[in-house]
């Protein structure tokens, strides 16, 4: 049997011969980017060095080919085709499929791409409707709809016609005419999760207190929210003068912070890493802190207060006259804190330094090396283009967001992977216990928890069947040294540095083996789909979650951010939300080739717990209050395997 047609472990006699697969001078470690992060040196699309503070990324950055995913990138010659295409046709034939499926220059003749499939691949999302199986594998079909969404994204069609026409922003129904822009944009490209019920009418209902406290449980950013303990309650009220009497306004006549705290109906978030963090001129975010409490008549948590920074100052309620401005403030801080901390640190850059460590000890057919390939195909070359478009200088965090860029909104990447996260995180069970998140009586609803832990439970069944497919006993995991060199370099000082980040020492049982695995392939397709594709709904409705604050009085249209700024953040939010590449369980033929018996086995079962899952959300998304608004981002139909976009 050959060995490059199956999955196996190395033997004493083959070891040497597999090493030299590995490309350990293409991948190499990095830590100076984001100081303190390990990266991959060399990973952006160009010159590297150039997208942190010099120059704004070129057409030559973007073209310069990747060592890894080169065939991903928009190749000059595309870049022209579809400048000459927008410039005679105008930029909606550019929304056609058939327009570019019939064009060579988008063919990949090697691979007989044909107008039939490109079409095809525009129109269902890359699945046979009705079967559900993938027309080509997730690589190559990314490498068909990239160039595209790259090309959206930098035509940012719908600021650049926003701002001509400029018509005035008088009031924050004004900034409708955005996403109704982008909805209508949705109709024609093909993406996943964008038609949210209860939500294409958001930009009226966003200034409630019920959809406010929604975004807690349901949006971007569903996982800082946690249980107000005793214990947080001692350090909270030295930071926060809460009284009885807020709570009471809230949940009753009677009802104390303790008594509350006592029925585990207290919630708080609070963005303390925020606390310093240097902020353009004329911009402001606040470190703000707000406590909720969960309604069981309603099932939904509703705000109690928001203080704006970290020392005890004024507390904000919702019968205030300016609690609409208290509320954006807070929506600033949590934009900031979910852009560059939960969804560039944790869900794109912290991923990096296995991606990196894979390609450097595990060959490709090694069965651990060959599954994480599979979640790992894009991220390199993501986590790229992210630096080069989303934080370099005149980018998206430098345009729309509120810090400086290198002193601020680099500084909170770097933060948040040095203070806030830990690969304990990505165990969602243990996280949302720790965060105090699980109690469904205290927290009757939580979208992300009741859609996220059943499909956590379904990875770890997954790894767990898949380990042991390959590995008979502990011994022979112990006895992997592809795989403890792997775990060595992760581990190590000036590679992955991951000592003190929770990451294991050793790993010499199935039972840990399958552990880490699970929360590998947990954050790459969940983990980070669970944070980005809500994007869309929640962020580019400016007035609802701002990038920036452009003063913290005055009135919410003072606070709000103007024309520019306002379209260029929803033009953005669009692209990085706009294809979902892939789904979860679903693997490229090639590796699904490359199995053993229980190695399909355990893929099958875990398809099989997948569409349970399905089936489960669907039924929670018609039963209230998830049938007025539902939650369709942990929906397996709507998460990829891979963090890709
Ligand atoms: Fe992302």
């Amino acid at each position: 049997m050959s060995d490059s047609k199956t999955l196996t472990l190395a033997t004493e006699s083959n070891r040497e011969e597999r090493a030299k697969g590995l490309d350990r001078k293409r991948y190499q470690w990095y830590h100076d980017y984001i100081h303190g992060v390990p990266t991959l040196r060399n990973a952006t699309l160009g010159d590297g060095s150039r997208a942190l503070g010099e120059a704004s990324p070129t057409a030559q950055d973007v073209n310069a080919p990747h060592p890894d995913l080169a065939d991903l990138l928009l190749s000059d010659a595309q870049n022209n085709e579809l400048t000459r295409i927008a410039n005679e046709q105008g930029e909606e034939a550019l929304h056609d499929p058939n327009v570019l499926a019939g064009n060579p220059v988008f063919a990949r003749p090697e691979e007989g791409a044909t107008r039939d499939l490109v079409g095809k691949i525009l129109s269902t999302d890359g699945y046979d409707n009705q079967t559900g199986v993938p027309l080509v594998d997730v690589p190559e079909l990314a490498s068909y709809i990239l160039p595209r969404v790259l090309y959206v994204g930098n035509s940012a069609d719908v600021s650049k016609k926003l701002i001509k026409d400029n018509k005035p922003l008088r009031s924050p129904a004004d900034y409708k005419v955005m996403y109704e822009a982008y909805l209508k944009d949705s109709e024609r490209f093909t993406r996943v999760g964008k038609k949210v019920i209860g939500f294409d009418q958001l930009p009226d209902v966003f200034n409630t207190d019920a959809m406010f406290g929604w975004q807690r449980l349901a949006g971007c950013n569903p996982r800082v929210v946690q249980g107000l303990t005793s214990d947080r309650a001692a350090a909270l009220l030295q930071k926060m003068p809460l009284t009885d009497d807020h709570v009471a306004a809230v949940a009753g006549a009677g009802a104390t912070i303790k008594s509350e705290i006592a029925a585990h109906r207290l919630y708080f978030c609070d963005y303390w890493l925020l606390d310093g963090i240097p902020v353009q001129e004329g911009r402001f975010m606040p470190a703000a802190i707000g406590v909720f409490w969960s309604d069981a008549k309603s099932q939904q948590l509703t705000p109690v207060a928001i203080q704006l920074g970290q020392t005890p100052g004024r507390i904000r309620t919702p019968k205030e006259a300016d609690w609409d401005v208290a509320r954006v403030l807070f929506s600033v801080a949590d934009f900031n804190y979910h852009e560059m901390g939960t969804h560039l640190s944790e869900a794109h850059f912290a991923q990096e330094a296995f991606a990196v460590a894979t390609r450097r000890n595990l060959p490709v057919n090694h069965p651990i090396g060959a599954l994480l390939l599979q979640i790992y195909w894009a991220l390199l070359y993501n986590n790229a283009l992210g630096r080069l478009q989303l934080v370099n200088k005149g980018g998206f965090a430098d345009r729309m967001m509120a810090g400086d860029l290198e002193k601020g909104s680099l500084r909170i990447v770097a933060d948040y992977y040095a203070k806030v996260w830990s690969f304990n995180d990505w165990d969602l069970e243990n996280y949302l216990g720790r965060q105090g998140t699980l109690d469904t009586q205290g927290l009757p609803v939580y979208p992300y928890r009741d859609d996220g832990l059943p499909i956590w439970r379904a990875i770890k069944a997954f790894t767990a069947e898949y380990v042991g497919a390959y590995y008979n006993d502990a011994p022979n995991v112990a006895a992997d040294l592809e795989l403890k060199n792997w775990v060595d370099e992760l581990y190590q000082e000036g590679k992955g540095n991951l000592a003190a980040k929770g990451f294991p020492q050793t790993v010499t049982t199935k039972e840990q083996l399958a552990d880490v695995l699970a929360r590998l392939v947990w954050q790459a397709g969940p983990g980070h789909a669970g944070i980005n594709f809500s994007q869309f709904q929640f962020f580019s409705v400016v007035p609802n979650a701002p990038g920036a604050a452009y003063a913290t009085e005055g009135g919410l249209m003072k606070v709000l951010p103007p024309l520019e700024k306002a379209a260029y953040q929803g033009d953005i939010l669009n692209v990085i939300t706009q294809k979902v590449f892939g789904r979860i369980g679903q693997f490229d033929s090639s590796f699904h080739e490359k199995l053993n018996d229980l190695g399909k086995n355990a893929v099958m079962n875990y398809q099989r717990a997948l569409t349970a899952c399905a089936t489960a959300v669907d039924e929670r998304n018609g039963r209230a209050p998830r049938k007025g608004q539902s939650y369709p981002f942990l929906h397996p139909d709507n998460v990829p395997n891979s963090t890709n976009i």
